[in-house]
């Protein structure tokens, strides 16, 4: 039965005289004009030049995009390349010049220098709607100074399972409280239907995203498939969309997932009936990148299926040319109709009018442009630190030892001490901030600096020590320890258990050699979601679930030593698990260790024992079915590392990566979905690809159950010398078996699964209880194949 979406369109924001003016407008342009303004490349692979030559309408900086390629580009800089678009386009005789888009989703986060505000889950757990919209309004601002005009938040993911690598990006799990921070923060970035400010001035364009139910995934899986009933994804997903255009968001982003086993980026019902014709929304959906290039052609190139199902602009990035072709084409062999290309331009047409991004309107012209001294200013950074104090949770506090006092001796320890990247999280100056430190965040506090202002105020002293020695322990009153999940941003933030100290073992170990000290230990934990922590919870006194903070990490230090002025607000807005496999949640049927809307202020007694239960199943699991060991991201506890004989042992990291030589070289690659494959090509010469355990497991059940080693994978060059796939407990302890004929069998070009025996390799002391790597590839030829999935499996009964 279909649900009963709702009518919500806002009829302040009918004006017939820009009707009038938009059918103008759109009688005197081509269809190339058209199409032009339905394609937004990045600016990476665009040039000002080419902006005019095809007439582009739009164009977008993706995470980690500035001008020049170069992060530390300055306001000015931003805004000069936004002048030179314009101007080309002006000069090609162009209707309407590029709007520029962004991801601004904490801050304008891609611009050096710009205040980062904390991501969505802690403001989800401020709960403070007047919060969300002061934030986004200084972010709206902070985009402004740049000459860029819209911003690609605010994410409204109703998250269900804290699997999820984008759980961060939501405010909460709870529709209720996303909806209720809806408005808030859609009005920060646009101002209010019926002001004259509305989307001018310090304003920019806002866009929800990701329609419909990206947070309704199974099993978290980024871009996976939501199953649930319509009136679920009404309920759960789909009321912050009813608030957001009730409040007069422009324009939607379809998202990458799939309802029902069909993806949101072709689903006529959902995009046109149902966000259009229903719900009412007037201006334009735009598509994630590449997001057309999902359905069932598998092409960047082709975008009639998406154009036709209600997408109105094609966001494509590097293969834009070829799409402008043959979106044109499309429409002369009637693929898609005039009508529907009428309608999107139509309605890119009148965002752009109410924002009046129209000639003339050359970016530095434009009232907030090129102040630069509101990038990172003071009241924004005030801003920053007073979110991170209102997002911060107290989960516990023993004997009520916080707050601390300012004159004592304290420990500042723990891998995220001095980190501002692991504070600020994914999208933070690039995409997966995992290749940018301290330096390039001019203007940022860490939590080890907030500390020891704080403490230096008063005549105490913080002290930084990455390892303290038992002795160095002694000389202190308080140790406070940070850490945290590293950065990441989308799908390689997927897990498949919420086990901290799985994830992270060294940062578990060294957490327990200094409780074993026995000072008072404070925990400051960031992470993107909830995570398992008991023995984490156990080796504190108190402990504080502080997110992504961003910047301003003072705002942490003033909990911590609170004079009285301040207090612990903060409320969960996600449950917190109570084992390692709680990950999906509703809030009325399940028991988590600390309920949504949990948290402690100050005064409260807390009565959290520190004997709770720490037997980790992810650790070990004697009865499993299977070791899973890729999927589209190596899981945990394995890393991929690649090797050659300059070295053998080097861990991949980002999205392309060579071993010492060049020998061998790794890049993410699309098959089904966005980077779910990695493309490994081996140059001649030795080398090999392999994922490695932080721990040894235990395997020896599988093989006597006979299991496989399973591998989807797809050959594009043929290898010239033999190919071997080796299993290792202690290199050489291995199984090892020759399969350049499985491999020559498959072909090229062609995604098959081949499965192993692991009885039938060859064995030189393969300890069974014992397996370090269970994958590795090794030839000394060249060699060019992608693979998805990798396991270790029973056979199939
Ligand atoms: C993300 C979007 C983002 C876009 C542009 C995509 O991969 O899913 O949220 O707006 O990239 O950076
Ligand atoms: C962009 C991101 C984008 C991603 C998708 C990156 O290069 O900077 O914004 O989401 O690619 O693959």
């Amino acid at each position: 039965m279909p649900a009963n979406w709702p009518h919500c369109f806002n009829q302040q924001l009918t004006d017939p005289c820009l009707e009038t003016k938009l059918s103008e407008l759109l009688a005197d342009m081509s269809l190339a004009q058209k199409v032009g303004q339905m394609i937004q490349p990045d600016i990476r692979y665009i040039t000002p030049a080419e902006v005019g030559e095809y007439q582009i309408g739009s164009v977008l900086s993706g995470g980690g995009a500035p001008p020049n390629n170069d992060h530390r580009s300055s306001a000015a800089d931003w805004l000069a390349l936004a002048d030179e678009f314009y101007d080309a386009a002006l000069q090609s005789g162009c209707v309407v010049p590029p709007a520029w888009g962004i991801d601004a989703v904490h801050g304008n986060n891609n611009l050096f220098g710009a205040t980062l505000y904390p991501h969505n889950i802690g403001l989800g757990a401020s709960r403070s709607p007047e919060l969300v919209r002061q934030i986004a309004s200084a972010t709206a601002v902070e985009v402004q100074a740049t000459g860029l005009d819209w911003t690609f938040a605010p994410t409204l993911a109703v998250v269900q399972d804290d699997r999820w690598g984008r759980s961060y990006e939501g405010f909460s799990e709870c529709s209720d409280l996303v909806t209720h921070l809806t408005a808030p923060a859609v009005e920060g970035y646009q101002g209010e239907i019926g002001c004259n400010d509305f989307l001018r001035g310090r304003y920019v364009i806002a866009t929800a995203k990701h329609f419909l139910a990206d947070g309704g995934t199974d099993e978290g899986i980024d871009q996976g498939n939501t199953t649930c009933s319509e009136e679920d994804l009404l309920q759960i997903h789909g009321r912050p969309y009813a608030a957001a255009v009730a409040a007069g968001v422009q324009v939607v982003m379809a998202s990458f997932s799939s309802w029902q086993g069909e993806k949101m980026h072709g689903h006529h019902y959902l995009l046109q009936k149902v966000l259009k014709d229903t719900m009412g929304f007037d201006g334009f959906i735009i598509s994630d990148w590449n997001g057309h290039g999902q359905l069932t052609r598998l092409s960047n190139v082709a975008g009639d299926e998406a154009v036709n199902a209600g997408i109105d602009m094609l966001m494509a990035p590097e293969d834009w040319r070829e799409l402008w072709h043959n979106t044109i084409k499309d429409v002369e062999d009637g693929l898609i109709s005039e009508a529907r290309i009428n309608d999107a331009v139509t309605r890119i047409l009148r965002v752009k009018l109410r924002a009046g991004l129209v000639f003339p309107n050359r970016p530095s012209t434009r009232s907030m442009a090129g102040k630069v001294e509101l990038v990172g200013c003071e009241h924004h950074r005030e801003l920053g630190r007073r979110a991170v104090r209102e997002s911060a949770v107290l989960l516990k506090n023993k004997n009520n030892i916080l707050p601390l006092a300012r004159n004592q001796r304290i420990l500042v320890t723990g891998r995220a001490a001095d980190n501002v990247a692991i504070q600020a999280g994914g999208w933070s100056l690039t995409w997966q901030s995992d290749d940018v430190s301290n330096g390039d965040f001019v203007g940022a506090t860490s939590i080890y600096e907030a500390i020891r202002q704080a403490t230096g105020a008063a005549n105490g002293q913080a002290e930084l020590i990455a390892e303290p020695t038992p002795e160095d322990l002694k000389r202190f009153d308080a140790a406070i320890v940070v850490y945290g999940e590293k950065p990441y941003a989308e799908g390689y933030g997927d897990i498949s258990h919420l086990s901290y100290s799985s994830l992270y073992p060294e940062d578990a170990g060294h957490l327990r050699r200094i409780s074993e000290a026995g000072i008072p230990l404070v925990s400051v934990f960031l992470s993107g979601r909830p995570l398992w922590v008991n023995p984490q919870l156990n080796d504190s006194d108190a402990f504080v679930a502080a997110w992504l903070p961003g910047s301003e990490a003072t705002g942490l230090a003033d909990l911590l030593f609170s004079d009285g002025s301040c207090d612990f607000t903060g409320k969960l807005s996600f449950s917190w698990p109570v084992d390692p496999y709680q990950a999906s949640f509703n809030r009325t049927d399940k028991n988590p260790l600390f309920p949504f809307g949990y948290g402690l202020s100050l005064q409260d007694k807390d009565l959290l024992p520190d004997d709770l239960n720490e037997q980790d199943p992810t650790n070990y699991s004697p009865d499993a079915e299977a070791l899973l060991i890729f999927r589209r991201h190596a899981l945990s506890p394995f890393t991929m590392f690649v090797g050659d004989d300059l070295n053998w042992n080097l861990p991949v990291f980002g999205r392309s990566f060579q071993s010492h030589n060049r020998t061998v070289s790794v890049q993410s690659a699309d098959w089904q979905r966005q980077e779910d494959v990695r493309r490994v090509t081996w140059s001649g010469g030795s080398g090999q690809v392999y994922f490695r355990s932080s721990h040894p497991l235990d395997i020896s059940h599988l093989i006597e159950a006979g299991a496989l080693i399973e591998l989807t994978l797809c050959v594009h060059k043929p290898a010239t010398k033999p190919v071997i796939l080796r299993l290792d407990s202690e290199h050489p302890e291995s199984a090892s078996i020759d399969i350049t004929d499985r491999l020559k069998e498959l072909g090229v070009e062609d995604w098959q699964t081949i499965r192993i025996n692991i009885e039938s390799m060859h064995r030189t002391g393969l300890d069974e209880s014992g397996i370090s790597t269970p994958f590795l590839l090794y030839t000394t030829g060249e060699l060019e194949l992608s693979f998805a999935d990798i396991a270790i499996r029973k056979p199939q009964q």
